[in-house]
């Protein structure tokens, strides 16, 4: 079922694309538009734009446009109807549902008060008396009672139905159990309690939803923690731990840990922007929606091999998402919940206070990797810090980094800084191959592979798009135009059929501009028409512009019908002679 245009052009008229894209885009004005780097594909010159007054965007590098909705079809990564709900969420506006999607949301509905009565269920539990196990393991941990509830912590007893049972008399069905991953099936086909003589951390959205659970173990067994399955309700990739607490974080940087209970600690130690992935590394989703509440990231993961392994990964995912990223090491602990348990919150502040930069992160543990008495090991450490330093942007950053590299391997600066010299000159090389392929791969792709969006002939084409810049811009030059020329005598398809569609969104009294258009073309054709709307128009005469453009499609119509004709006569001429 298509959304109702008329609430999309409410939606339209309510989101700003300039607003809108700079959450996720740099954006810096330069006439009438805004320009930055597209966040669609890898690039170093700006050639991705945004034009406020049409509502547009469009990357002159790989061709992706559109307008608003279509924005957040691509960087979340979501489906038509799914944008739309997202925009309409962050303008306080509500989508208007037909009656099969009433049905699916109110199911959602009732899944997500099923979690929020099953989360309170388990956190009674763990208040009574059969609950006292669980409630001494958190105080062991040295959670407070406030901790505890702040996080809505629970327990699930030692019961294959308990939970089921409590749910069912509430008159939920197990249906419904099942698909809030609450019970699991056996191979006979029972349903039994998915979690057992767990401590329960309820995994929260930023919304305030409870759309998931960790349970853990209070003893040595395995697993260790049991999650949730994913479910209707449930994406792991797109969450993360405690994001609905830290969200309303003063401070400037969020700390990425790695487990619920590091996470736990943190908050109770002051650090409220605290938040982990959960049971998974770090995604591209969730860097993203870290990158739209802070700009700095301290990473503080694990400090054995595994947690510095997937530190080096963040990094790289953060960094791709725009934030800055910043490591922190923890000496003489496992991780952060037994440093702070260790040594307080004091101490823990102080190596937030002391964690370095990235580029001093990578330096160390490329040094680690050295024995630098020795002189071939220098040798090797020096190429690889070189490398290392060699990547930064910035000539100032270079020269620092320079310096301290070389006082580590004992060489003289003016020495590291020839193999930094080197090593950029290489990749000097590498990128201006990597840019001459892309250039050609932009020429491939800019060359529609989409028949409808073939032009036969460029000049009538060119024209074609001229008009429907205009009325795009002013759609009181509709009924004009329509005297002059009908959609069949556009000489390109797709052209021909926006230009008809113009038309329709015009006598149903919808505005006429790309988002409107959004629910009906493909996105191959919404690039396109976001290239050709990104083109200029005049300003002023636009009655004689369109009746120069309709004289210029006339032309070329009548020169293409004579060059047909020519080329029959031709071809007569050659059969007979
Ligand atoms: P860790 O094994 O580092 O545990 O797992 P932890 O967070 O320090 O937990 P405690 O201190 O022993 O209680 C880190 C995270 O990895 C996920 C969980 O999200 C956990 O918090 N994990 C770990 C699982 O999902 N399943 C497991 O079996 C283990
Ligand atoms: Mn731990």
């Amino acid at each position: 079922m298509p959304i109702d245009p008329r609430f999309l052009d409410d939606l339209n008229a309510r989101c700003d694309i300039v607003d809108l894209v700079s959450r996720y885009v740099s954006l810096k004005k330069s006439g009438s538009n805004y320009f930055g780097l597209c966040p669609f594909h890898n690039e170093k010159t700006a050639s991705f734009s945004v034009a406020p007054d049409k509502q547009i965007f469009h990357c002159f590098g790989c061709g992706a446009g559109g307008g608003p909705i279509r924005f957040v079809m691509k960087i979340e990564g979501l489906e038509f109807p799914d944008a739309v709900r997202y925009l309409a969420k962050q303008y306080g506006m509500e989508v208007p549902e037909d009656t099969a999607d009433r049905g699916q949301r109110q199911r959602r509905e009732r899944l997500l008060t099923l979690m929020k009565e099953a989360a309170r269920w388990f956190y009674t539990q763990l208040h009574a008396p059969q609950g006292k196990p669980s409630l001494d393991y958190f105080r062991r941990r040295a959670l407070s009672k406030r901790t505890m509830n702040n996080f809505g912590l629970g327990y699930a007893p030692d019961s294959f139905h308990a939970l089921l049972d409590a749910m069912t008399a509430k008159g939920y069905t197990k249906d419904e159990l099942f698909a809030a991953g609450l019970i699991a099936r056996s191979q006979k086909g029972t349903y039994y309690d998915k979690f057992r003589n767990r401590v329960m951390f309820p995994i929260i959205d930023i919304r305030g939803d409870i759309i998931a659970f960790g349970g853990r173990v209070m003893d040595d067994s395995k697993p260790k923690y049991l999650n949730s399955p994913e479910t209707t309700i449930f994406n792991k990739s797109r969450n993360l731990f405690a994001m609905n607490l830290a969200k309303k974080t003063k401070s400037d940087y969020f700390l990425l840990a790695e487990g619920y209970m590091d996470v736990i600690a943190l908050h109770q130690a002051g650090f409220d922007s605290a938040v982990a992935s959960l049971g998974t590394s770090l995604t591209e989703e969730q860097a993203r929606l870290l990158s739209r509440y802070t700009k700095n990231v301290i990473i503080c993961y694990d400090a054995d091999n595994a947690g510095q392994k997937a530190a080096q990964r963040a990094i790289d995912i953060l960094g791709r998402a725009g934030l800055s990223v910043r490591v922190l090491r923890i000496p003489g602990a496992k991780d952060p919940d037994e440093f702070i348990k260790a040594n307080g919150a004091e101490a823990f502040r102080k190596l937030v206070e002391r964690s370095e930069n990235h580029i001093m992160y990578r330096l160390q543990n490329i040094q680690d990797q050295y024995d630098l008495t020795q002189d071939d090991q220098r040798v090797l450490f020096l190429k690889d810090a070189a490398k290392e330093v060699a990547a930064l942007e910035n000539a100032v950053e270079r020269e620092v980094y320079t310096a301290r590299a070389a006082k580590t391997a004992g060489v003289t600066p003016q020495a590291f800084a020839l193999e930094v010299k080197n090593e950029m000159a290489r990749r000097r090389r590498f990128e201006k191959k990597r840019y001459q392929r892309e250039v050609r791969a932009a020429a491939n792709a800019a060359q529609p592979k989409d028949r409808s969006l073939h032009y036969d002939n460029i000049r009538s084409a060119r024209a074609e798009e001229g008009l429907l810049g205009l009325i795009f811009a002013d759609a009181s030059l509709i009924p004009r135009l329509r005297e002059l020329i009908s959609p069949a005598e556009f000489s390109s398809e797709l052209l021909g059929k926006i230009y008809a569609k113009a038309c329709a969104l015009y006598d149903e009294g919808h505005p006429v501009s790309a988002t409107s258009l959004e629910q009906e073309l493909t996105a191959g054709e919404m690039d396109h028409l976001a290239m050709v709307l990104g083109k200029p128009v005049p300003n002023e005469r636009r009655e004689q512009a369109m009746q120069d453009y309709v004289n210029v499609i006339r032309a070329s119509a009548m020169q293409e019908d004579e060059n047909s004709l020519l080329r029959i006569a031709e071809r007569k001429r050659k059969q007979s002679g």
